[in-house]
């Protein structure tokens, strides 16, 4: 017998860090109190319960059992499109967006659709890791834009100018990001638009945490530009904002040509995003309006919270910290981030991501995932870090 094994670009890949972080934790023995979670980007508060009590009667709903439209149902696109015209400022319709089955899934089939195999993308690292893991696993090289603490993490136009070759398709922006919090300028964020025009490139834009910016700052003003739907593509997810992760919806926005296009990626992929949660949500941007400000205004009240929790602790640094959040530097004489997130999780009972899950030259990094949390626990975190064993 010849046992088969998967595709060698998958076996080059690292496992799901975030599994990986917890088992970490399995040998805390509560010593310190209570395991806090930091590892992933869960809002720390459940969805409406106005949305549940709608949800549950439309999965009972035969109608939506049913396949649906490939690019998702229209009263969910009109929707959305109209939200995203009033935070933009653009004029935004139906046809631009599409529903998918959440943001991850919009970002692997855009890679799908605009690069291919033995091509590269440009990454800003630290990178969200499954932006890595997609590009990788489709054969496309993820080329790391390094991004410093200097810089507060915001990728410099520059420096990427000078990466591009002639295998390059795309450039990928996270704002705000994923893992350090950063929030990138409405101008640098014009200027890689530009330099993508100059230099034939798409530009994706991941915007999942964008309703958690200040309502009064608009993300950026790509979209004034109706030449956006040549070269940009932009992402976002319903998971945070609706605390709906587990119902797999997010979006993508593109022109008519990558469109027509990704017709037959999303066909193929998802044939149609889940029905029920598009009909509840295309009642929710609306419904739900005063919801998400209030949220809105709790992960601000968050992250005020860790900054000052943070700051007291001598020898650690915030080097960025912003939507769901911190990104903190090592005191000097502390081991690698490997180890002392090993060391925290089963000693303190505080798990969080290495930096190095998210890039090379991360090894002096944490992530602390703090949305997950209520203010109180988010107060203790100094006491945690602060146990760790020299
Ligand atoms: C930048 C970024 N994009 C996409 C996702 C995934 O979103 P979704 O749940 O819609 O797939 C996450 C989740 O953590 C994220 O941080």
């Amino acid at each position: 017998m010849i046992i088969p094994t998967v595709s060698s670009l998958l076996r080059k890949i690292a496992a799901p860090p975030i599994p990986a972080a917890r088992e970490w934790a399995r040998g805390y023995t509560g010593a310190a109190g209570p395991m806090i979670d930091l590892t992933q980007a869960v809002p720390g508060y459940p969805a409406h319960p106005e949305l549940l009590n709608r949800l549950a009667i439309a999965a009972g709903d035969a109608a939506f059992a049913r396949y649906g439209d490939i690019a998702g149902d229209m009263a969910l696109r009109e929707a959305l499109a109209a939200d995203m015209a009033r935070i933009y400022g653009a004029s935004i319709v139906a046809a631009d967006v599409a529903i998918t089955a959440g943001c991850n899934l919009a970002f692997t089939m855009a890679m799908t659709a605009l690069a291919g195999p033995g091509s590269n993308v440009l990454l800003p690292a630290p990178w969200y890791f499954n932006h890595q893991m997609a590009c990788a696993m489709l054969g496309v090289t993820p080329r790391a834009l390094p991004c410093g603490a200097e810089a507060g993490f915001v990728p410099d136009p520059e420096l990427a100018a000078t990466l591009i070759d002639a295998g390059t398709r795309a450039i990928v922006l996270v704002t705000p990001n994923n893992p350090t919090g950063a929030i990138y300028p409405p101008e640098i964020i014009a200027r890689f638009a530009r330099l993508c025009r100059d230099r034939g490139l798409f530009l994706v834009l991941d915007e999942t945490y964008r309703d958690f910016l200040p309502e009064a700052d608009r993300p950026h003003d790509l979209f004034a530009d109706p030449a956006w739907r040549d070269n940009v593509v932009q992402l976002y997810s319903f998971s945070k904002s609706y605390c709906i992760p587990g119902h797999r919806l997010g979006a993508m926005a593109a022109g008519p040509a990558v469109m027509g296009e990704l017709a037959k990626v999303l066909d193929t992929f998802q044939i149609c995003p889940p029905r029920a949660g598009q009909a509840v949500l295309s009642w929710a941007i609306d419904g739900l309006r005063d919801w998400r400000d209030g949220n809105r205004d709790l992960m601000a009240g968050r992250a005020a919270m860790c900054r000052a929790a943070l700051e007291q602790l001598p020898g650690w640094r915030i080097d960025a910290l912003g939507a769901y959040f911190a990104y903190v530097r090592l005191p000097d004489d502390a081991p690698d981030a490997n180890l002392v997130a090993q060391r925290l999780a089963g000693e303190c009972g505080l798990a969080c991501l290495p930096g190095p899950f998210f890039g090379p030259d991360q090894d002096r990094h944490l992530r602390l995932a703090f949305a997950n949390v209520e203010a109180s626990v988010i107060a203790s975190i100094p006491d945690r870090l602060g146990l760790l064993p020299g």
